[in-house]
């Protein structure tokens, strides 16, 4: 079969923060970019971002990068790689006034500087008291930047294909990536796009869970394709439950709730964060806080009929507070839970939201996988920014509003990366003569399956594997069973039968495609945490409670050829400080 190839010199595959960031600066410098996006770019998952971008700005109390670097690092639980996190944390107030210059509509104090809002885990002086330092435009940070960065695109002429799913990886038989093969969602068309240099910008996979704040559309497509492609995830095994989403429809409730100062009560009406966390209270890091809310309500103490969720209280605030500063948050917590919080608490559950693994880069976006001893050798031509990368600043857990400003601090230098390697890389290399082979047999299997399994059945069967056994708490008879039943799962994945098989606006199809793409992912997931026998940040073992740096301080790789394992050391020397030393963490 003939199909369409088009050539550009950078294709950057999903438009979020991390993608349109980084489009933008390959476009302002003259490259010709193609940003491919499963909808319409302002619809990606960042435009669901709440809470704020964090950055030492010291707008409201004095702060500094060196603290925020601190609190990264201990929030991470020390599986960082401490060279990438002085390098986000060192450069975050600089790109938070760029956005402000390309006119992001930051929320403003009194002075005229950008509003800062407390965050979990975001402190002064080196763990000391909370220290506002997200950057917030109201509760609906994400969406102003989203809006902001694709302006500036179009004004830079950057291609976009919109409504394009890419389906796999390019890669020649010396490794290296010379693009991808799509498919237009409307007319079914698949296309070659080849590349001097591919970005991966895919965003996350929260729906390999039932409960997750995600997006439909966040189905890990880049882990999936990295992982066919033979190239191995990162520290999958950490995947962070948010505190709050909103019990039985998982919405997410931002953490700015609590910056504000609105606080979690059981069913006694206890405020009981200050029993686990006696210094940060509600502010403590996203898994001490879920944690706490998952014993709360083992131990009997939780909210409703069925006890099975606490209460976000935020009355206290009061309406004027509310309606300024979380006006998003009063309308999900009237369409979603039926309660006005400036009258009633919002029925609060920790929801599966952000997943800390990835894609291998280093702290330049270029995508890093071992050869013989050597555990980073550059993957030439493929490029990993966002949650879909593994930098790693989060390591074990991330802190809130970190993730906006990874995808903005990273987009740009994965952007500058690119340019400086193109200007040594001036023509594109041949394309192999099986470029779009494995793709073409996915959809071929798709269509010519029968008396297959509907993708709806096996994807539930899925989430619900990944829910039961793979939570906020883990345990290790749930562990081991669960890889066995989501290795069953994906048995079944290679069966599924799509029965309309029309070539306009086939969404079926692309379910399809995704569940290929998910259970790379929760195989990953699933085998990683029943590997891990340690307790450390999001992953916390019932049979294994503490952290153990002797033996677990390595960030693990998993390749899904064989479901194999590898692990390789945490960079601890940062670029230019001393090293934060470990610590028990504590908040
Ligand atoms: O709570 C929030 O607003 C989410 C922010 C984040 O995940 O960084």
């Amino acid at each position: 079969m003939a199909i369409t190839k088009r050539t550009f010199d950078v294709v950057v595959v999903g438009a979020g923060g991390a993608g349109m960031r980084a489009a933008l600066a390959l476009s302002e410098a003259g490259l010709k970019v193609a940003v491919l996006s499963k909808v319409f770019p302002t619809r990606s998952h960042t435009v669901a971002a709440q809470g704020g971008i964090a950055a030492s700005l010291g707008n409201v109390n004095e702060d500094n990068w060196l603290w925020h670097m601190y609190d990264t690092v201990k929030g991470s639980d020390y599986l960082g790689d401490q060279d990438a996190i002085e390098y986000m944390c060192r450069n975050a107030p600089e790109v938070v006034y760029e956005l402000e210059h390309f006119g992001m509509p930051f929320d403003r104090l009194d002075s005229g500087k950008i509003y800062q809002r407390p965050f979990g885990g975001h402190m002064q002086d080196f763990g000391k008291n909370p220290v506002p330092r997200a950057c917030a435009a109201a509760d609906r940070t994400g969406h102003a930047l989203l809006h902001t960065l694709y302006q500036q695109n179009v004004k830079a002429n950057t291609n976009f294909f919109v409504e394009w799913m890419a389906l796999d990886l390019i890669r020649d038989a010396d490794g290296d990536v010379l693009g991808v093969v799509a498919m237009e969602i409307e007319t079914s068309e698949v296309m070659i796009l080849q590349a001097r240099a591919t970005l991966f910008a895919t965003g996350g996979a929260g729906r390999i869970f039932s409960a997750s704040t995600n997006a439909y559309i966040n189905t890990g497509d880049g882990l999936g394709m990295a992982a066919r492609a033979g190239i191995p995830l990162e520290d999958m095994e950490f995947f962070q439950f948010h505190p709050t989403g909103v019990h039985g429809a998982g919405v997410l409730i931002t953490e700015g709730v609590r910056g504000e100062g609105g606080y979690l009560v059981n069913k006694d009406g206890e405020r009981f964060m200050p029993r686990y966390a006696p210094n940060a209270k509600d502010l403590a890091s996203r898994d001490v806080v879920s944690r706490a809310m998952a014993t709360e309500i083992k131990e009997g103490r939780g909210c409703g009929p069925n006890g099975d969720h606490v209460l976000l209280k935020l009355d206290h605030l009061g309406d004027e507070v509310i309606r300024h500063r979380l006006p998003g948050i009063r309308d999900i917590a009237l369409k979603f839970a039926h309660v006005d919080p400036s009258k009633a608490p919002i029925p609060v559950v920790p929801t599966a939201h952000y997943m800390m693994g990835g894609i291998p880069t280093n702290y330049r976006g270029q995508v890093v996988a071992p050869q013989g001893t050597a555990p980073d050798v550059v993957v030439q031509g493929f490029y990993a920014v966002g949650e879909c990368a593994c930098v790693s600043v989060h390591g074990a857990n991330r802190l809130g509003c970190n993730s906006l400003l990874d995808l903005i601090v990273f987009g740009r230098a994965a952007a500058r990366q690119i340019i400086e390697d193109l200007k040594n890389n001036p023509n594109p290399k041949a394309l192999p003569a099986d470029a779009a082979d494995r793709p073409l047999a996915r959809l071929a299997r798709l269509e010519n399956q029968k008396n297959g399994e509907r993708v709806a059945d096996v994807g539930d069967a899925m989430r619900k594997t990944m829910q039961t056994h793979c939570g906020v708490f883990r345990f290790p008879d749930l562990l081991a069973e669960g890889v066995l039943q989501i290795r069953e799962v994906a048995e079944r994945v290679r069966h599924t039968e799509i029965t309309d098989k029309s070539k306009v606006f086939n969404t079926a199809r692309i379910e399809a495609l995704e569940l290929d793409n998910l259970i790379e992912v929760a195989q990953a997931t699933m085998t990683a945490a029943e590997a891990r026998k340690e307790s450390r940040g999001a992953h916390a073992r019932e049979d294994f409670q503490d952290r153990d740096d002797k033996n677990w301080l390595k960030h693990s790789l998993y390749y899904s050829e064989g479901h194999r394992l590898d692990y390789k050391p945490v960079r601890l020397k940062p670029l230019t400080v001393d090293s934060f030393p470990l610590k028990a963490r504590v908040y």
